[in-house]
């Protein structure tokens, strides 16, 4: 090795020290799991661990090392995921949501041990303690730092991450499918089946959620809203799921929310098609049938062995506006998760396509929707549904007055109106690649938006670009 290389490969850790590192610590995880604490497995795969990473913090001063979903990052040097230690290694980082992660000369073997206990904690833990970087902090750990994936808040975001938004997808047709299955067998016998796929759908959107929110808002934004009676459970699901991730729930919590928001409208099924589908206005006696779906759900949830208590009532209590007799009681008060529900119901059905009307554009139905906050929508969830969404949610194509086009990917906090967007065409109508990221609140009028755009006309996929 030249004197050039030496000195490089100091400053950048090897890859077979990268290997040597991910071993050490991928045994001491196991032999932390398998066995009880402070046996001599336990304690030699400590000591093992401390050891390496000792030797290698004194040749470097500090070892850096970022997860991305197909590579690590070990100093600069790029390691592709590629053989089973190291798809683990990506395993365990990622379970703890951890997307990079250092250590520091004067690292201590008890600072490796703890940072070890919180490294396996349970997601549940983890949550109690303020997540694993603050739990590192809190417990005096000076010398390993990790960064994790944060929910996804406007203004703070980059791009998504490609792993997400392919997940999101996958998750959509899942729960597409779901729908249909559950609503043929109630159509059939007024059972409830997939329980358990519900239950495993939600915490899929839960853990989706938790890493980052843009995808889940872009891609039930982006489902054609056409096909209402599939789309609208999903839509309302993952809409849910991610407004109740901002708040302060358990994820057990989380998961029961999100079976609730899935099946909030399985009512709607005892109600004879030719009312559902009725392209007119309804007569009074349809609307007392349409109404009585969050009744007839609950009755049906509550027969239903290992749902939970949840879903019946949130099923019962989604169309807070039509029980006024509820909201004359001054003792009731509707569940958090149907007040959450409530609003992604509404949400969604504005801006679904249903046979008496078209769609309507974001910025319309967000209106129409705080003419109605206070009375239908209480105002601090709706205020943080709208500061996620702004008029303009991830995925919305815009054209800006320039007559450049852009997509938004996170709304900004204080105007809704000026998200922060990705550049895709220039105003003379040249592909940006890769886009370019704009502030729309710190930029000039011409950069304003003018218009919403549509992606076919346009030839641009947001999911893509996203
Ligand atoms: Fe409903």
């Amino acid at each position: 090795m030249s004197g050039q290389d030496a000195s490089k490969s100091r400053s950048q850790g090897t890859r077979g020290e990268f290997h040597a590192f991910a071993s050490k610590l991928l045994a001491a995880v196991q032999f932390q799991q398998l066995y009880p604490p402070r046996h001599p497995h336990v304690e030699q795969g400590i000591k093992d661990l401390f050891e390496q990473l000792s030797k290698q913090l004194e040749l470097r001063g500090a070892i850096r090392l970022a997860v991305t979903p197909t590579e690590f990052l070990f100093g600069s040097i790029q390691i592709p995921l590629d053989g089973e230690l190291l798809e683990e290694m990506a395993k365990l980082l990622h379970a703890a949501g951890v997307q990079k992660l250092e250590f520091f000369a004067g690292l201590e073997e008890w600072e490796t041990r703890k940072f070890l206990d919180l490294l396996i904690a349970s997601p549940d833990q983890l949550w109690a303690l303020g997540g694993l970087a603050e739990a590192i902090a809190s417990e005096g750990i000076t010398h390993v730092v990790v960064s994790t994936i944060k929910i996804g808040t406007a203004g703070t975001a980059g791009t998504t991450d490609p792993e997400s938004l392919f997940r999101t997808w996958e998750a959509y047709s899942t729960g597409l499918r779901l729908v249909q299955s559950i609503r043929g067998r109630v159509r059939a016998d007024g059972t409830i089946t997939n329980v358990d796929k519900a239950k495993e759908f939600a915490r899929e959107l839960v853990e989706l959620a938790v890493r980052e929110t843009q995808p889940l808002l872009a891609v039930q934004a982006l489902k054609t809203h056409d096909d209402y009676s599939y789309t609208h459970s999903v839509n309302v699901a993952m809409l849910t799921v991610a407004i109740a991730t901002s708040l302060d729930f358990p994820p057990d919590h989380l998961h029961e929310i999100g079976v609730a928001a899935l099946l909030h409208d399985v009512g709607k099924e005892l109600i004879p098609l030719e009312v559902l589908n009725k392209p007119g206005k309804l007569d009074e006696e349809e609307w007392v049938i349409v109404n009585r779906h969050g009744r007839d759900g609950a009755r049906m949830l509550a027969a239903t062995d290992g749902i939970g208590d949840l879903p019946p009532v949130v099923s019962y209590e989604h169309h807070l506006a039509y029980h006024d007799d509820l909201r004359a009681d001054p003792d009731w008060s509707p569940h958090l998760a149907s007040e959450i529900v409530c609003i992604a119901d509404v949400y969604d059905a504005l801006r679904s396509e249903r046979p008496y009307r078209e769609g309507l554009p974001p910025e319309k139905s967000m209106k129409i929707m705080e003419e109605d906050v206070g009375r239908l929508f209480d105002p601090d969830l709706f205020e943080g549904f709208f500061k996620m969404m702004g008029y303009y949610p991830p995925g919305t194509l815009v054209q800006l007055e320039d007559g450049a086009m852009a997509i938004a990917y996170a709304s900004n906090l204080d105007d809704p109106r000026k998200p922060h967007v990705l550049l895709v065409k220039s105003a003379s109508g040249s592909l940006v690649d890769p886009p370019e990221r704009l502030d729309l609140s710190q930029s000039g009028p011409e950069t304003q938006i003018a218009a919403l755009a549509d992606p076919d006309e346009v030839g641009v996929d947001p999911l893509d670009v996203l």
